[in-house]
């Protein structure tokens, strides 16, 4: 073989190799862009933030962390300008802990410092996620999306119980929380 019959071989191979790779991209985002179009990515659930304080989940007395009769652990609250609801929460350790958040007004998030408990809250969505606080102690929980002026002072705090205190806390079924009444 020529010199330039040896180039054009590695050249057409060359060809073949890109178009593949090439080829096989774009079937990737046509699939996923097909796939997710007909099934929508799971709990997207909405809630209406005009209406939060008057009926539904969000309502002020249902708010702070309840245990259901399966033994399941939910914190629910509300961030607004500039705090959120409720300001301490309480929650045990070692048992998985389910949040269900959302805002009244912007996009705000929060993190649980030293945990992966981290979301963000946007009006009109509820976010939810599970996590297990492994050890009992207090944490502080900043708001991590920029809400407006008053962002640096939203916080609020994250008490993890041992297990067992949680739950002698936790028998008679009301919401908790560790907002000083
Ligand atoms: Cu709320 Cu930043």
């Amino acid at each position: 073989m020529t010199g330039e019959a040896v180039a054009v071989a590695a050249e057409r191979r060359w060809t073949i190799v890109v178009g593949l790779v090439i080829g096989s991209i774009i079937a990737v985002m046509v699939f996923t862009g097909l796939h997710w179009a007909a099934m929508p990515p799971s709990r997207v659930e909405t809630v209406d933030p005009r209406t939060l304080h008057i009926s539904g989940e969000f309502v002020e007395n249902n708010l702070g962390t309840s245990v259901g009769r399966d033994g399941r652990v939910v914190v629910r609250l509300v961030a607004q300008q500039y705090s959120f609801h409720p300001q301490c929460l309480l929650v045990p350790a070692g048992i998985p802990v389910t949040f269900r958040a959302t805002s009244a007004d912007v996009i705000h998030g929060f993190n649980v410092a030293g945990t992966n408990a981290n979301t963000m809250l946007i009006p009109g969505f509820v976010a939810t996620f599970t996590t297990t606080f492994r050890e009992p102690g207090e944490r502080l929980m900043p708001c991590h999306e920029y809400c407006g002026t008053g962002h640096e002072g939203m916080w609020a705090r994250v008490k993890v119980l041992p297990a067992d205190e949680f739950r002698d806390r936790a028998g008679r079924g009301e919401r908790l929380s560790c907002v000083p009444r």
